[in-house]
């Protein structure tokens, strides 16, 4: 979080398996996400994470570009299977390398890393386990983590542990869009307390060995509301909510799960006896910061839908090419609550863009106007977050370029650069370019 800009850092975002391409090499383990990727059916067009932006390789022209935008932070993930192919043991050398000679190159072109320890590629031989339903990839992960601390800790002083616990938990385990791809929602509550859990010790261990630099977690979190006045709808909207932010918000800040959704899934699912004594003051250790990751808000309606009661519904707004609703108020609404319900910590917007069809026309930049709108509408929605009192120390566009988008492969494009695959040509888009001239202007008028 450190910048010039009265400390407020602007920056893009991406994550290691989206980006990074040669998924093979140089003694790199095999991860969930290589093995869902190859289940026919999973990945749209059956695309993988190769070759991705063959970012492993091309790293430097990356850095250089982030240079030219004049970007003060850079909000990468660390791919664990590079520094532990089997999840345990020994150090992948060649694995941690590439991250050393990344963070040196931000280093020296003035930009602040802000490492994401777990962005999703868990090690295959950790999911044979069980994967994050086994209590025991906690321990695995806090061996990873310390590990990563120890390596790159002189250059990275900002850390995030987890990108999205409920996408982890959820959307892995329960609606199996996502790598592992199960379908069985009590396997997901348990996961969604080991992936906390595992948090917990990791900010612990950072602690205790005296590491200097900050350390957070990332959720991705959203603004729920019901559709109508009726009673039925706001209890939706407000299981909703606590499905997707207080069950993560609550154990994190407060110490405890919201007592209404553990009463919801224990009736549904059984005991909730994942947790043991303990666990829940590990979950809530101090944290330097809170990452959220906003897209989008809810508007729910109760419907019979197992086991949340109710369904989102379509709003009257402009939808972008995921489907999702364009509402920049939302992310202003979304920071004061956090403030208010949580407390007054420092928060960094650590995901927040937008997928359109963009296409390569022949010209030098490429006219992507309307996620140039979106952005410059949800910075102006933080900025009034701001003004409101909320302490906001950064904004990191999702995403530097255009990548591998998980279960929609390479055909939702969230750059604001972007990539030609069958060439790998990166390509300005407009929004990149007004990036720039907004970082430069803020930096100049505020410094
Ligand atoms: C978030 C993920 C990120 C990207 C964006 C569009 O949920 O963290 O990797 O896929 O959505």
């Amino acid at each position: 979080m450190t910048g010039s800009n009265n400390g407020f850092v602007w920056g893009a975002a991406t994550a290691a398996f989206q980006i990074e391409g040669a998924t093979t090499v140089d003694g790199r383990g095999e991860s969930i996400w290589d093995r869902f990727a190859a289940s026919p059916g999973r990945v749209r067009n059956g695309d993988t994470g190769e070759p991705a932006c063959e970012h492993y390789y091309r790293w430097r022209e990356d850095l250089d570009l982030m240079q030219s935008l004049g970007l003060q932070g850079y909000r990468f993930s660390i791919s664990w299977p590079r520094v532990q192919p089997d999840g345990r043991g020994p150090v992948n050398r060649k694995g941690l390398d590439f991250y050393r000679r990344l963070v040196e190159g931000l280093r020296e072109r003035g930009i602040a890393p802000l490492a994401t320890l777990y962005h999703w590629d868990l090690p295959q031989t950790l999911q044979e386990e069980g994967g994050w339903g086994n209590r025991d990839v906690v321990e695995r992960f806090v061996e990873y983590a310390d590990v990563v601390f120890a390596e790159l800790g002189d250059g990275v002083s900002d850390w995030i542990t987890h990108n999205e616990p409920w996408v982890i938990a959820f959307l892995g385990h329960a609606y199996g869009t996502k790598a592992p791809g199960a379908n069985d929602w009590p396997l997901a509550v348990r996961a969604s307390h080991h992936v906390l859990l595992s948090h917990g010790l990791a900010v612990r261990r950072f602690r205790e060995a005296a590491r200097e630099g900050r350390i957070g977690i990332t959720l991705d979190l959203t603004v729920v509301a019901p559709a109508t006045e009726s009673r039925e709808d706001a209890a939706a909207a407000r299981r909703l909510d606590g499905h997707q932010n207080r069950w993560f918000l609550d154990p994190v800040f407060r110490g405890s799960y919201p007592a209404d959704m553990v009463e919801l899934y224990e009736s549904r699912f059984g005991p909730f006896d994942a947790v043991l004594d303990g666990d829940l003051e590990l979950i809530s250790q101090p944290l330097d910061f809170l990452g959220v990751n906003f897209y989008r808000p809810h508007v729910v309606a109760a419907a019979d839908v197992e086991p949340l009661g109710g369904s989102s519904l379509d709003l009257d707004a402009e939808v972008t090419a995921m489907g999702w609703p364009v509402v920049p108020s939302a992310l202003t609404d979304l920071l004061v609550r956090v403030q208010r319900d949580y407390g007054d910590l420092p928060l960094l917007i650590t995901e927040n863009g937008a997928a359109f069809d963009d296409r390569l026309d022949g010209g030098g930049v490429i006219e992507d106007e309307r996620r140039l709108e979106f952005v410059k509408r949800h910075v102006e929605a933080l900025e009034r977050a701001r003004a409101a009192g909320v302490d906001v120390r950064g904004y990191y566009v999702w995403s530097l370029l255009d990548n591998f988008e998980w279960e929609h492969g390479y055909e939702k494009r969230f750059g604001i650069v972007f990539v030609d695959f069958p060439t790998q040509r990166r390509i300005l888009k407009r929004s990149a370019l007004w990036y720039r001239d907004l970082i430069a202007a803020r930096t100049s008028t505020r410094s």
